[in-house]
Parts: C-alpha cells; sequence; structure tokens
C-alpha cells in the first residue's frame, strides 16, 4: 500500500491519471496504522532470537523508521501539507525498500535474490554457483569423498541450514560447518560422537510427522531415509571430519545411500 500512494503521486503527475491519488487518504488510514502493527509483530518475531545479530539490529531500526515515517505522512496529509507529504511518503518507501531486503536476507539467507537466477545471469553478476562444499572429486569414486564436506554437510546445506546457519541459528544451533556441529546448540550438543541414538539431531529427526520438535519442521521437505542412514551411521563412526570415505569402510548400503554427485 505504501508504494502504491508513492505510485499514485507519480502517476498523478501525468494528465492521463491526473485523478489518480484521490484515494490516497483511504489508502494511507490503512497503511500508516497496518504499518505500526507491521513494525511491533516484526519486533515480537525478535525476541524469539536465532538470527544474525546486526542484520537483525538494522532491519529493526530500519522498520521502526518505516512505521515511525509512515505516521508521519499520515499526519502531514490530514494538515493539508502536501509537499511534505510527498517528502515524508518517499521517504517511507525508501526505508521500506532497505528494510524489507533485509527482512527478506533474515527469512531466506542472503544471497536470496540470486540464488536461483539461471547460470548466465548468475555469470552476468559474477556470483559463482560452485557451492563452497563441491569438492572437485571425480564423483565415480566415492573412495575420495572427504566425508564431511563431501558427504555429511550437504545433506544439513539442502535440508537444515536455511534456519541453522549464519543469518538464521536457531534453537542456539549453526550446522553449517564441523566445529558448529559438535558445539551444538542452547539444550544440548547436537551430536555424540559413536552414540546416535544419544544424540540429540538424530531423536529430533527421528521424531513422527506431526511432532512439533520433529526437524526439520513440517512443511520443510524431510530427510529421506537414506540422509538419516548416513547421519546415523557418521555418528555411529564417531562422527570424523576429515577422513576419506574409503578409510571408513562404510557398508554396502551406505554407498548406496550416498547422494549422488
Ligand atoms: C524451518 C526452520 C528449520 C529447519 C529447516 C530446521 N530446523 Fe532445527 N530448529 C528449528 C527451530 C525453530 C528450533 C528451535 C526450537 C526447537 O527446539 O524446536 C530448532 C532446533 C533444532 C535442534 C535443537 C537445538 C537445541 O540445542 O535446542 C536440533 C538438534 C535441530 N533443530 C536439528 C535440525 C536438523 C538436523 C535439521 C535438518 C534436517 C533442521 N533442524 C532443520 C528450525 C528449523
Amino acid at each position: 500500500m505504501l508504494a502504491a500512494l508513492a505510485a499514485l503521486e507519480i502517476a498523478a503527475r501525468l494528465p492521463r491519471f491526473k485523478n489518480a491519488a484521490a484515494s490516497a487518504g483511504f489508502i494511507l488510514a490503512l497503511a500508516a496504522p497496518l504499518a505500526v502493527v507491521t513494525a511491533l509483530c516484526g519486533w515480537f518475531l525478535s525476541l524469539a532470537g536465532g538470527y544474525d545479530d546486526a542484520l537483525l539490529a538494522w532491519h529493526k531500526w530500519l522498520g521502526t523508521g518505516t512505521a515511525v515515517a509512515a505516521v508521519v505522512a499520515a499526519i502531514f496529509f490530514q494538515r493539508g501539507k502536501i509537499i511534505a507529504y510527498r517528502v515524508s511518503l518517499f521517504l517511507t518507501v525508501a526505508l521500506l525498500m532497505a528494510a524489507g531486503h533485509l527482512g527478506g536476507s533474515l527469512t531466506h539467507g542472503s544471497d536470496y535474490l540470486t540464488r536461483y537466477a539461471p547460470e548466465p545471469i548468475k555469470k552476468l553478476l559474477g556470483i559463482s554457483s560452485l557451492k563452497k562444499t563441491a569438492v572437485n572429486i571425480p564423483s565415480a569414486d566415492w573412495r575420495q569423498r572427504l566425508i564431511f564436506t563431501g558427504v555429511i554437510e550437504p545433506v544439513f546445506e539442502n535440508k537444515c541450514t536455511s534456519c541453522h546457519g549464519a543469518e538464521k541459528s536457531k534453537g542456539g544451533l549453526r550446522l553449517d560447518s564441523f566445529a558448529a556441529v559438535l558445539r551444538g546448540g542452547k539444550d544440548d550438543v547436537a551430536i555424540k560422537p559413536g552414540q546416535s541414538a544419544q544424540s540429540l539431531l538424530i531423536q529430533r529427526v527421528l521424531l513422527p510427522a506431526g511432532d512439533d520438535d520433529r526437524m526439520p519442521p513440517d512443511g520443510k521437505v524431510p530427510l529421506t531415509a537414506a540422509e538419516v542412514a548416513l547421519l546415523k551411521w557418521w555418528i555411529d563412526a564417531g562422527a570424523p571430519e576429515t577422513n576419506l570415505l574409503g578409510q571408513l569402510s562404510p557398508p554396502a548400503e551406505i554407498v548406496a545411500a550416498l547422494p549422488a554427485r
């Protein structure tokens, strides 16, 4: 609604749309209170924690600024101060865009705008699509894969790090590096090397669908049985980091469960 108000002000400068801003007062009467409610809801959500502190601080202040600027714009409009209204409206929209962008980064990760862009566009923007985990190993020879970066980390990266990574670390847990996985979260270490059944990470992954504590939560793509088997085997093997898979002599069903490259 705030962006629409700005668009109406611009459109109203064209003779053809000279009445475009006629319902600005009505839209503003909805948008300004809602901006305040939105900022408040965001503030409550921030109390749940688990977000990148710096990103969150910027998002919070820009979001608060958006709400304040929207209310100021509404007051100017109400008093008939049209120039001051336009200036504060465009300031509101600028703040909204900045706050919205950071909100997207908090929720979806800072690469959210380009992550799924087609390859040529990524090239144009100078972004390599090679993930940091894509160690260049001939995929046919699983024996040469590094156990953590080549096998385990990609599972976390696909299914867990959107909530357990640098920008968001729900439950205080990050799963985006070996050290972080071993460190664990706020309740407990996530894995106990050698004891998969006693490892919180495995326990929560194995909870039945519908359980509030199940990981990943309902609505997200769950781990496949093969991925669960892989994680269990890795933990029971002592959760090694730098061994080559070949050195660990995995049983045949684990080799069959290895993610395709
Ligand atoms: C959609 C977001 C989301 C995804 C995806 C997700 N989690 Fe979580 N996870 C949470 C939230 C929120 C919490 C904290 C609240 C709770 O404990 O339920 C949490 C907590 C945890 C904890 C407990 C940490 C502690 O010490 O309290 C573990 C272990 C865990 N997740 C493992 C995983 C694993 C493994 C995956 C991937 C298979 C995963 N999560 C994917 C949102 C997510």
